[in-house]
């Protein structure tokens, strides 16, 4: 430290880090939000180096703040370093004269910790809001421009014009790309609607794909990081999930499932598989479906371990009802929500598992299941048997509750056997239900004091959505749940996959993406 200009030095080379490093952060999280480099990139890694870059940059701001005051030739004092205009009534001339460009760097100081801030607590803020406060991030990059342009004393020489034409070009370049680009989570959970849900044991444990209305993650959802990928047979990946922010995760029973919003911009409904007890984490299957649109393909060739996803609240239209016998029936990666179930009843609670799939590789959890729950598991793989199995000789009981999940032409040969009342179905793909030709239907919204009318020709959910109404559609197929509504008066026409018709009646539910009303009003708890 004895170079009388060590300060001097170290203000000039931390403002340039600095500004590099601002630069490349927004470069970074434009990278990540538009997913343009998305075959040769890695979300998960993208946004940890995104987030690393973004410290390092206010880092080095520090640092440059630190040597403006510690400079003995242009000496700063605190109040001018950190109050916007301060420089005004400084008695160093030249620090006077750059009044304007010193308040824009303070500014935009304020701005980058505001960004830093809300980032570091993200999971806890509004998801607006904190968007919000994202943006201001190009706020401060521009801030920065102007400062560095009219502040540094560098500003002549011919490597600080070459990076500066280099930073700006940059910056500007990917601006471009976010402008033109956009954001392509939104539109892409719009066009997932048109995803085919795929079959329990020929496709994935998806149950659907789709849309989030209005464009936001529901309330609740959490960052998961993944702390665990296992392949638990062909074609299937176990994944078991942490909340990033530590501690323990709702409770939630068996027969729930979560919707993953993938950074893709996709979403999938997952059954969790893992013991409902363990309240840190959540465990998940997922088959690879061939031909798959970016779901499950996705989740196997990137997630790994460390990859942050966000996950929704656990629902449950599959609940274990309280019983003292149990046929439960699972078809491939039907089995997810079954070994949950199996898994969380009591030891001497009586129940048996009929466990159909293609052949034991595929099937996973069949070896584990067997080993710890013996003769009252069944595992029937069809390239180890001759005939077709009898299902009906399987649902003899007259006092078990049967749950079943897997294929459709598996649940419906085991509902053709089973009393309804006893009945308990998961399905992956929508049933095709008869409905009436669609008319138009008048919603009268309580909560909102208001009426809508939805068109013969549009969803109730898609009119919700369009008039703004807190409504959530996911896989619009009638199967996931996520848009349930509370009827109070009218009478809906369910065309769901859910539940008994009867039960949601009861409950006085319905589920707006794909019913309709047999009565030309409804009034909606909304
Ligand atoms: S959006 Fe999935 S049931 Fe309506």
């Amino acid at each position: 430290m004895n170079e009388p200009h060590i300060w001097w030095y170290v203000t000039r080379a931390s403002s340039v880090i600095a500004w590099v490093l601002l630069t490349g952060s927004i470069v970074l999280g434009i990278l990540l939000s538009t997913r343009v480099m998305r075959k040769v990139d890695n979300p998960a890694w993208l946004q940890d180096l995104h987030r690393f870059v973004s410290g390092l940059a206010l880092i080095f701001v520090g640092l440059h703040l630190v040597s403006l005051m510690l400079d003995e030739f242009v000496h700063f004092s605190l109040a001018e370093i950190l109050i916007p205009g301060a420089t005004a009534n400084s008695t160093v001339t030249s620090i006077q004269a750059k009044t304007i460009p010193v308040t824009l760097g303070v500014l935009a100081l304020y701005l980058m910790i505001a960004v830093q801030a809300t980032s570091w607590f993200m999971n806890k803020l509004p998801r607006r809001f904190w968007k919000g406060i994202h943006y201001s991030a190009y706020a401060a990059l521009v801030l920065v421009m102007f400062h560095a342009g009219f502040s540094g004393t560098d500003v002549g020489q011919l490597w600080y014009k070459s990076l500066s034409i280099i930073l700006i070009g940059s910056a500007a370049a990917a601006t471009l790309i976010r402008v033109i680009v956009g954001n392509r989570t939104r539109p892409a959970r719009r066009e997932a609607a048109a995803v085919t849900p795929s079959g329990a044991a020929g496709g994935t444990s998806a149950k659907a794909s789709g849309r989030t209305a209005p464009n936001e993650l529901p309330d609740g959802t959490t960052r998961m990081r993944v702390s665990d990928v296992r392949v638990l047979a062909k074609g299937v990946l176990g994944l078991r999930l942490v909340p990033v922010a530590g501690g323990n995760l709702n409770v939630w029973r068996p027969g729930s499932h979560v919707t993953v919003y993938l950074p893709n911009g996709l979403e999938r409904q997952y059954s969790l598989c893992s013991d409902p007890a363990d309240r840190d984490h959540f465990d998940i299957a997922v088959l690879k479906k061939r031909g798959s649109s970016g779901g499950s393909k996705w989740i196997h060739e990137n997630v790994m371990v460390g990859t942050e996803l966000e996950v929704s609240l656990p629902r449950n239209h599959f609940e274990l009802e309280p019983a003292s016998d149990y046929i439960f029936i699972a078809g491939g990666i039907g089995i997810t929500p079954i070994k949950a179930m199996i898994e969380s009843l009591p030891p001497r609670r009586k129940w048996q598992l009929h466990y159909f799939g293609r052949s034991r590789t595929t099937m996973a959890f069949a070896s584990e299941l067997e080993a710890e729950f013996g003769d009252r598991v069944s595992v029937s793989a069809a390239d180890e048997r001759d005939t077709d199995p009898d299902l009906g000789a399987l649902v003899t009981s007259t006092t078990a509750q049967v749950y079943c999940c897997g294929p459709e032409s598996l649940m419906s040969s085991v509902a053709a056997h089973v009393p309804p009342a006893h009945m308990h179905l998961e399905r992956f793909v929508a049933v095709e239900r008869s409905a009436a030709e669609p008319t138009s239907v008048v919603l009268n919204l309580k909560k909102s004091r208001r009426s809508i009318v939805a068109g013969a020709d549009e969803s109730l959910l898609d009119a919700l959505v369009r008039e703004g109404l807190p409504v959530l559609g996911s896989c619009e197929k009638g199967l996931c749940g996520t848009c349930e509504v509370r009827v109070l008066e009218g009478v809906p026409e369910h065309l769901d996959s859910i539940m008994d018709d009867a039960e949601k009646d009861e409950l006085h539910i319905m589920y707006p993406c794909v019913s309709r009303s047999q009565t030309p009003e409804l009034t909606l708890d909304l």
